[in-house]
């Protein structure tokens, strides 16, 4: 009986392990790795076509390296029949998209598939296909998500919003949703969904989906990628927990400069996006191949932790980003030396800015060799359009006692552009990091936050806040719940950058600081600074 009792209580016990494990591998799902068929194919795509490409992500040794989502783009759509049961386009797709989905997994790959939130598809607008017309999920929501997902298989979908933007003017939070909801009702399968709204839509979307574009759509020029990383430079606070900010499939391989594509691959890698493969897998140059199938700079985008990395410096028009790896908090961070520019940049950062100290291994993970060990600083001239990504191993991890507002989470943040004046991070010359938080007040819910305020043993510091002055503005701040409002701030706009003080108590370990102004506005903020208050 007593053995009985053991038993069951640990298989109750590695069961509930095991399920935590699952739980958490769920929730921590890393940013989707494969390749999709608009890039090069647009519409113009087929049943050939898809399977030659899977195969060639098997034999070129994709698969291998972590590549494992095949996905169909816009261009399969045929009509919806007398029932409204979507039809495959007759000449590309004459045997339906079920043998598809069946083939790529016979490969021991996943399968993505494509439609819109609206009634039409993009295609149907950009590309003049007129059977991307009345094909959309509109009104077709559960029965097209049981043909994508129960019938045909397939494990990833990417949902646009062409038609449900200029027909239909739907409200995005609200369509999304309802999509949402109706794969979960006829799909019992952890469906991975792409929200493709060209904007960061808000900070619902991590409810709904693993990764939601930021962007207009990419091309194979440089313009693209630089435009790209920059609309993602102060989105960190987004991606976390298995949610990731989309920069859109990769053009590597479709005629860039080699340190164009280590600037796109190494910044989607350290930036934590989706990993998609856009060119002809059969006749990939293989310089390309080799950068896409770079070890250390895949571990970098599948980092167990799943952050992106965010700006601690910029200067000369280059930009300095970190990130943890392994461990947070621990002593392995993450480096990229970003240069776009049309000019040579010269990047000098003290290495306590990266909260690291003592002895610091370094490693290229383009060039996968280590480098040496610095003390103090890292000091590097770079080319034009280009990147140096680092691994830093250090003897420590220092206390932090800087924190930029353009790293603060904003609840109240999108990029849609359909509230005007709503919460924004927006440059501004005199700004430590060259960048401000705007438009933060009024009411409640519109704060900023910074999470992760750590401090190693906890204590009395003082809060520096440095902020832009300006008229009828007070400024709350909520340390751990406990509430301090502020009223006697500066208000001559003409005195530059004003720095308001305040004594904290911190615990040991993360805090959470939050600024707002529930009934008007704050002021613009900078960055905030921690002194021990001994
Ligand atoms: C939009 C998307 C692209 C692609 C096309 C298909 O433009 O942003 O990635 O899916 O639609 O028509």
């Amino acid at each position: 009986m007593k053995f009985l009792h053991i038993s069951c209580l640990s298989l109750f016990l590695l069961s509930t392990i095991t399920m935590g494990a699952m739980a958490q591998i769920n929730q921590l799902a890393p940013p989707v790795m494969g390749w999709s068929s608009w890039n090069t194919y647009r519409i113009h795509i087929n049943e050939a076509l898809i399977k030659k490409q899977a195969d060639a992500m098997v034999s070129q040794g994709l698969k291998e390296a972590g590549y494992l989502y095949v996905n169909v783009d816009d261009g399969f759509f045929g009509w919806r029949d007398e029932n409204g049961k979507l039809q495959t386009h007759p000449e590309r797709f004459p045997n339906g998209l079920k043998c598809v989905a069946d083939y790529i997994h016979s490969k021991g790959l996943k399968a993505g598939i494509y439609s819109d939130a609206g009634s039409n598809t993009c295609g149907s607008i950009w590309d003049k296909d007129p059977n991307g017309v009345g094909v959309g999920l509109y009104g077709h929501e559960k029965q097209d998500a049981d043909l994508f997902f129960n019938e045909w298989g397939f494990d990833f979908i990417k949902i646009d919003y062409c038609g449900a933007g200029q027909s239909l003017a739907l409200e995005e939070q609200k369509r999304y949703t309802e999509i949402r909801q109706a794969i979960d009702a006829v799909c019992n399968r952890n469906i991975s969904l792409n929200i493709c709204r060209w904007a960061f839509p808000g900070t619902w979307a991590k409810d709904l989906a693993r990764s939601w574009r930021i962007s207009a759509d990419i091309t194979p020029q440089w313009e693209s990628i630089k435009y790209i990383i920059g609309k993602n430079l102060y989105l960190s606070a987004y991606a976390g927990g298995g949610h990731y900010n989309d920069m859109d499939m990769l053009e590597i391989g479709r005629g860039l400069k080699p340190e164009e594509e280590e600037v796109h691959f190494g910044m989607w890698c350290i930036m934590s996006s989706p990993l998609l493969i856009g060119c002809d897998l059969t006749t990939i140059p293989e310089s390309s191949l080799e950068l896409l199938k770079n070890r250390e700079l895949i571990a970098l985008n599948q980092d167990p932790l799943g952050l992106q990395a965010y700006v601690v410096q910029h200067k000369n028009g280059g930009y300095v980003l970190t990130k943890d790896m392994e461990q947070k908090r621990g002593k392995v961070r993450a480096v990229a030396f970003y240069n776009p520019s049309d000019t040579i940049c010269s990047f000098s950062i003290p290495t306590t800015q990266l909260e690291l100290g003592g002895k610091i291994k370094v490693r290229d993970l383009i060039k996968r060799q280590s480098t040496g060990i610095v003390t103090n600083k890292l000091v590097y001239e770079l080319p034009p359009h280009s990147v140096k990504i680092l691994r830093l191993e250090a003897e420590e991890r220092l206390e932090p006692t800087h924190y930029e507002a353009e790293w603060a989470y904003l609840p109240c943040y999108n990029d849609l552009a359909t509230h005007p004046r709503n919460i924004l991070y927006a440059p501004l010359k005199d700004a430590s990091g060259g960048m401000i938080v705007r438009y933060l007040g009024g009411q409640a819910e519109n704060y900023a936050e910074w999470n992760e305020v750590y401090s190693e043993k906890g204590g009395r510091y003082k809060l520096h806040i440095s902020y832009v002055p300006g008229t009828d503005r007070k400024l709350e701040v909520e340390v751990n719940g406990k509430k301090t409002m502020l009223k006697d701030l500066q208000t001559d706009e003409s005195k530059g950058m004003a720095i308001i003080t305040l004594p904290v108590e911190l615990k040991a370990g993360n805090n959470v600081i939050r600024m707002c102004s529930p009934y008007c506005w704050a002021p613009d903020i900078d960055c905030f600074t921690l002194e021990k208050d001994i």
